[in-house]
């Protein structure tokens, strides 16, 4: 299938997790096959020059790429060099690049962050870095890959209302991947839908592609506009699980990576059994913070954690991980393992060892294929969905799982949602720190949102009933 995108027009890549989005945008800035070794076939041209035929550099300088992992994009230690790297390569005179800078850190939030070192940002301050760097030097063509997974909804509105800019002005061609395909549709000029072997599905404009390819789409696991696909899932806020007994404290929180900068000020948050909690708020609120400190990966500066009246912290390793299960926001931070098979199977009884074949079927990630691949060489989604099921298959009775619906297509989002649902129906508490508004209103009973390290809000869902309390 062919793909001719002329100067300003802006393409919406969806597909299932796994079908080769991200290969796509990495190819088309000539990462692959220079750095990444692969086999190409057909045809990929920029200004109708085969990309092969480019010096990396120069098209580097046409081609700006946000990674889906915008951890992996940050190169140098402070915020502001690592926007001027970029600018620097492409030859800006340093005057220029001096004003350039702190324009660009402002104009995605984060003005007031030149001397931050990159590395210690949120998962969301690191998104919002790595698409300044790249909007800094107004590429010809933008590459973005699911730029909006890590933003807070404020941030993900702005940042798409600059795309929205970028296009009306015809200032960039964009190629745009995105599973969040209701904000992403209407900017689209041009719709590509892989299959999940990587075929292409449809291509067209988005009216076309929609009426062409819609129900093929959707049996291929494709997020839709909610007008045109199939009925969202409900799991249920309308039917809240009776809560059980209290298993997680967390009393009078102080924290701060530093001394003097507090990121968690006097939390104070108490959950039981059968909770279904959604942790939500601005990017750098301190979501992931208290995600590390409930399991016992940082300890307070002040005030307890309990988890069913034990401290984390003072744990064994094995006894945690059955009670209180995390999910880290970077999918790589927590392998450990090589394969996929050590990686879910590590430490497990040998009689659990079924329940994680059955638990990576559901999650579409069958052992008879993934068993002998290597955790850090999956797509983003697939390392979203076997870090999840790292923690699940020890049935913990707390989950906190950070952001677990980043990269899912329709079919890994539902599969996660009956897991969850069947594991909170078992008495499990499930906390989740999500930008995911979809996730909220399917999943969540109850509604804490962090804001400056304040426990600003602590509610019901809209739509969910009080809990109730056992008889
Ligand atoms: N390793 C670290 N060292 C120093 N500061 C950090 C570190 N990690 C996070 N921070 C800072 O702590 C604050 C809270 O960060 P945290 O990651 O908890 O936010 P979050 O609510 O999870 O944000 P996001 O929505 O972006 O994931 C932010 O100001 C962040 O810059
Ligand atoms: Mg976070």
């Amino acid at each position: 299938m062919d793909v001719e995108l002329d100067p300003g027009d802006c393409l919406l890549l969806v597909g299932p997790s796994g079908s080769g989005k991200s290969t796509f945008g990495l190819a088309l800035a000539g990462l692959i096959p220079r750095e990444i070794p692969g086999v190409v076939a057909g045809s990929l041209t920029v200004d109708d020059r085969e990309t092969a035929a480019f010096e990396p550099a120069e098209l580097a300088a046409a081609v700006g790429l946000v990674f889906q992992d915008p951890a992996v994009q940050l190169v140098m230690d402070r915020v502001e060099d690592d926007v001027a790297f970029g600018l620097e390569n492409r030859g800006w005179p340093r005057r220029r690049m001096q004003a350039r800078v702190p324009e660009v850190l402002a104009a995605v939030g984060l003005a007031g962050f030149e001397r931050r070192h990159a590395r210690e940002l949120s998962g969301g301050e690191q998104q919002r870095l790595a698409l300044a760097g790249v909007l800094a030097a107004e590429p010809g063509i933008l590459v973005l890959d699911e730029p909006t997974a890590n933003l807070d909804p404020a941030g993900a509105t702005a940042f798409l209302e600059r795309l929205a800019d970028i296009r009306a002005r015809r200032a960039a061609t964009i190629v745009l991947v995105e599973h969040r395909v209701e904000a992403a549709w209407p900017l689209a000029d041009l719709v590509l839908a892989l299959g999940p072997d990587g075929t292409p599905i449809a291509a067209g404009t988005p009216d076309a592609v929609l009426r062409e390819a819609g129900p093929r789409m959707a049996a291929a696991g494709i997020w839709l506009p909610e007008a045109a696909g199939p009925p969202a899932v409900v799991a249920g806020p309308s039917a809240p699980e009776p809560i059980g007994r209290q298993i997680l404290e967390a009393r009078d929180l102080r924290f701060g990576y530093d001394r003097l900068a507090p990121v968690l000020r006097d939390v104070d948050f108490v959950a039981a059994e059968g909770e279904r909690i959604a942790l939500v708020g601005p990017n750098g609120g301190g979501k992931s913070t208290l995600g590390r400190l409930l399991v016992g990966l940082l300890r307070p500066q002040r005030g307890i954690v309990r988890l069913d009246g034990q401290d984390p912290a003072r744990l064994p390793p094995a006894s945690l991980a059955r009670l209180g299960g995390y999910v880290f926001q970077r999918p790589e931070e927590q392998f450990l393992a090589q394969r996929v098979i050590d990686e879910v199977t590590l430490g497990l009884r040998s009689d659990e060892l079924d329940e994680a074949a059955r638990l990576m079927d559901r999650l579409g990630l069958p052992l008879g294929t993934f068993e002998e691949r290597s955790p850090y060489r999956l797509s983003g989604g697939e390392q979203r969905r076997l870090s999840l099921a790292c923690a699940l298959v020890r049935r913990p009775s707390v989950l906190i799982l950070d952001e677990p619906t980043f990269g899912q297509d329709r079919r890994g989002y539902e599969a996660l949602l009956a897991i969850l649902r069947d594991m909170v129906a078992e008495g499990a508490c499930l906390i989740a720190a999500t930008h995911d508004p979809r996730f909220v209103r399917d999943v969540a009973g109850r509604i804490v949102t962090l804001d400056d390290g304040w426990l600003v809000g602590d509610e019901p869902a809209p739509g969910a009933r009080a809990p109730e309390m056992p008889a």
